[in-house]
C-alpha cells in the first residue's frame, strides 16, 4: 500500500497547466478534477488527496504540514519566506515580476508610492536600488493604482503584457523570472521520501522533454 499523500494545488490560472503536468507524469487524478468546485478530492486507490487552495496559500498549507507537497509560484515563495523545500522548477506558468507605471513619468524625490500584491518583494527591490518608497499593499487589479493616482509605480506579475498595454502602462524594470515550483514539507519529505521522490522523478522526466 502506498503512503498517504496530500498535494496542495493552486486554484485559478495555474491550475490547468499544473493538472496537465501531473497527468503527463502519470499521476492518477480525480475524474472530477477539471470541473468540480470541491476543495478536497481523493483518489482512494492511490492513497492520494488533493486540496485546492488559493495560490498565495499553497505554501502555508505545506509549511503547516496539512499538505505534504504543493505547487506554488516562485513569486509567492519570494514574497513570503516559508519553511518548505523547493524540490523542482516545474517550468510552467512562466511570467515575471516587474516594475511598471505610466509612461514618461519620473518617480518623485520624496516618498514615491509603489503599489503591489508583493510588498516584501517590492520593498527589497527598491531598497537594493537605494530608493526610499512607500509601499501600498493591494490584493489585485494593481494596474489601477498608477492610473487613478494611488501610486507612481507598481510591482506586479507580467505574463502576456496585455494588462499593461490595455491600460496604457509601461514596464520600467524586470525584477525576476517566475515559474511554478514543486514544494514539500520538510518532515513529510523525510517520512514519505520514497513516494515524493517517485513523483519528483516522474515530473522531472516530463519537464526535460517539454522544451
Ligand atoms: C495578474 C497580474 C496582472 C496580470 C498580468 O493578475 O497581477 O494584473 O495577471 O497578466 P498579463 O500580462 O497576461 O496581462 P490576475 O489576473 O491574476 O488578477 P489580479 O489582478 O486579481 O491579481
Amino acid at each position: 500500500m502506498k503512503q498517504f499523500l496530500t498535494i496542495a494545488m493552486p486554484k485559478g490560472r495555474i491550475f490547468e497547466e499544473a493538472v496537465e503536468l501531473l497527468r503527463k507524469a502519470g499521476l492518477q487524478l480525480p475524474p472530477e478534477f477539471d470541473d468540480s468546485r470541491k476543495l478536497i478530492l481523493e483518489v482512494q486507490d492511490e492513497n492520494l488527496r488533493f486540496i485546492l487552495a488559493k495560490p498565495m496559500d499553497v505554501a502555508t498549507y505545506v509549511e503547516q504540514g496539512v499538505a505534504d507537497i504543493g505547487i506554488a509560484g516562485k513569486d509567492v515563495m519570494m514574497e513570503e519566506e516559508r519553511d518548505v523545500y523547493e524540490l523542482l522548477d516545474l517550468r510552467i506558468s512562466k511570467c515575471y515580476l516587474a516594475v511598471a507605471g505610466l509612461p514618461q513619468t519620473k518617480m518623485s524625490d520624496v516618498a514615491p508610492k509603489v503599489a503591489s500584491k508583493y510588498p516584501n518583494v517590492a520593498s527589497s527591490y527598491f531598497r537594493e536600488q537605494g530608493e526610499q518608497v512607500e509601499i501600498i499593499k493591494l490584493n489585485g487589479s494593481i494596474e489601477l493604482a498608477p492610473m487613478i493616482g494611488l501610486a507612481e509605480r507598481i510591482v506586479d506579475i507580467v505574463s502576456t503584457g496585455q494588462t499593461l498595454r490595455e491600460n496604457g502602462l509601461v514596464e520600467y524594470a524586470k525584477i525576476a523570472e517566475v515559474t511554478s515550483r514543486l514544494i514539500a514539507n520538510p518532515v513529510s519529505y523525510q517520512v514519505k521520501e520514497e513516494r515524493i521522490t517517485e513523483i519528483v522523478d516522474r515530473l522531472a522526466e516530463v519537464i526535460s522533454v517539454m522544451e
